[in-house]
């Protein structure tokens, strides 16, 4: 199956402890997004992001147990995301899936599908 094959074929969690990481230190430095997220709970943030990834890709489904149902575009009804926001946030989900120096192919089915997310976040 072809997700859960991604998530071994990463190397497991780690991966995503590195892309996750490395995408809020650049959230973090930036002006227009840094507001949207949590002042005190970053942490949690990068937990729950990480937590979903990982379980879309085909790991273990913590986000669920913990989360309930995914329904993305409803969570993120309470942030106004337009294009600026969405091209934000690929430029640093884009360095991060850079910096995991990712065999080309899955680096490829990585990044078009955060594309594909990014496109369909969008609120306003
Ligand atoms: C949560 C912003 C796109 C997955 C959040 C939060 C913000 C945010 C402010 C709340 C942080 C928290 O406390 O958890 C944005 C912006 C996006 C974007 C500005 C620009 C397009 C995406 C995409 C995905 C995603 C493309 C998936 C690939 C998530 C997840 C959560 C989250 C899983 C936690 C949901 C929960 O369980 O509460 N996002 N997001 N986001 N975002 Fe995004």
């Amino acid at each position: 199956e072809q997700t859960a094959s991604f998530f071994e074929a990463v190397g497991g969690e780690e991966i995503f402890r590195r892309l996750v990481h490395r995408f809020y230190e650049g959230v973090v430095e930036d002006p227009l997004l840094r507001p949207l997220y949590p002042e005190d709970d970053l942490d949690g943030a990068e937990e729950r992001l990480r937590m979903f990834l990982i379980q879309y890709w085909g790991g273990p489904n913590d986000y669920s147990q913990q989360r309930g149902h995914p329904r993305l575009r409803m969570r993120h009804a309470p942030f106004v995301i337009g294009e600026p926001e969405r091209d934000a946030w690929l430029k640093h989900m884009g360095d991060a899936v850079q910096s995991l120096d990712l065999p080309p192919e899955l680096e490829k089915q990585l990044w078009d599908y955060l594309v594909y997310a990014a496109h369909s976040m969008i609120n306003a």
